[in-house]
């Protein structure tokens, strides 16, 4: 047990400073799971930005439907976009109780990018919501990159800046610091925009967070469930409580 103990409190200790890593702090992100119409539009962004190269494969798009609100219907017509490879050689139209695989076929995806694109189902638990909210909002131009773009949070990633003409382009601004060992060295002071994009910044921001907002829901579709179930629970258990109590000092009280 001590032990147990003794690798919780560490685990709970080193995480942030694993997480930390990179030199780079996370922003914070606020999301809100209960606001259907939030992770409504992250859907949205994720069926329209996203799944052209990532599968969620732990996801249905008619449980995703449920879960947030939608119609079937709404579902069908607005968020997807892809073929299911896996019946026929060509393909046939992705049905509603398809899981959320990706339009391209694996095979391809290696070829062309030369990696393997992660599936997203559960990348939330992995990287955490803050993680995925600096990772997507800080894109900047990087020529020496091949997609021209490199990314802050995720140094050299493969992605291209897929939401650019959502977002812009921002450049880096570098400034000089004293690193731990005396030497001087070159770290981003700042992201500076210098194409705009469709939205504004504030607008790019609310809609980064519905995407992650999304991402965390498809991370654990289930969660809310668990914690009104949890409520419901704690909740009899305080009633039950009491009642236990009243029946043991009826119980008692004729014994002295
Ligand atoms: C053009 C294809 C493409 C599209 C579209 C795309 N990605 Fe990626 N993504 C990649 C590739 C390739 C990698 C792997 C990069 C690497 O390992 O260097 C990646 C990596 C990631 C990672 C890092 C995964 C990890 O934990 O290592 C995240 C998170 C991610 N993508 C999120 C997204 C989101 C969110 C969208 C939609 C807004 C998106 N991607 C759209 C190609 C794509």
């Amino acid at each position: 047990m001590k032990k147990i103990i003794v690798a919780f409190l560490l685990s709970v200790i080193t995480a942030p400073a694993l997480a930390a890593g990179g030199g780079m702090h996370n922003l914070d992100v606020d999301i809100d799971l209960n606001n259907k119409a939030s992770l409504q539009r992250g859907a949205k962004l994720f069926t329209n930005y996203c799944l052209s190269c990532h599968s969620a494969k732990a996801m249905r798009y008619n449980r995703m439907a449920e879960d947030l609100g939608m119609s079937e219907k709404q579902v069908l017509e607005n968020l997807i976009f892809t073929a299911d490879y896996s019946k026929k050689p060509h393909g046939e139209p992705t049905k509603i109780g398809s899981l959320m695989d990706v339009a391209m076929r694996t095979s391809d995806t290696k070829q062309w990018f030369g990696t393997k694109i992660p599936d997203l189902s559960v990348v939330s638990r992995a990287r955490g919501a803050d993680w995925l909210y600096t990772y997507l909002m800080t894109f900047y131009i990087d020529e020496s990159r091949p997609y021209g773009v490199n990314n802050q949070r995720f140094p050299n990633v493969g992605m291209p800046h897929v939401m650019w003409e959502l977002q812009g382009l921002k450049k880096a601004v570098y400034k000089t610091v004293k690193g731990h060992d005396g030497k001087e060295k070159k770290v981003i002071e700042k992201l500076e925009m210098v194409k705009p994009g469709k939205l504004t910044e504030a607008e790019y921001a609310d809609a980064m967070r519905d995407l992650v907002a999304f991402m965390v829901y498809m991370g654990e579709p289930a969660q809310q469930t668990r914690k009104t179930v949890g409520l419901w629970v704690i909740l009899f258990l305080m009633i039950f409580g009491v009642l236990s109590y009243a029946l043991k000092k009826e119980f008692w009280k004729d014994i002295h």
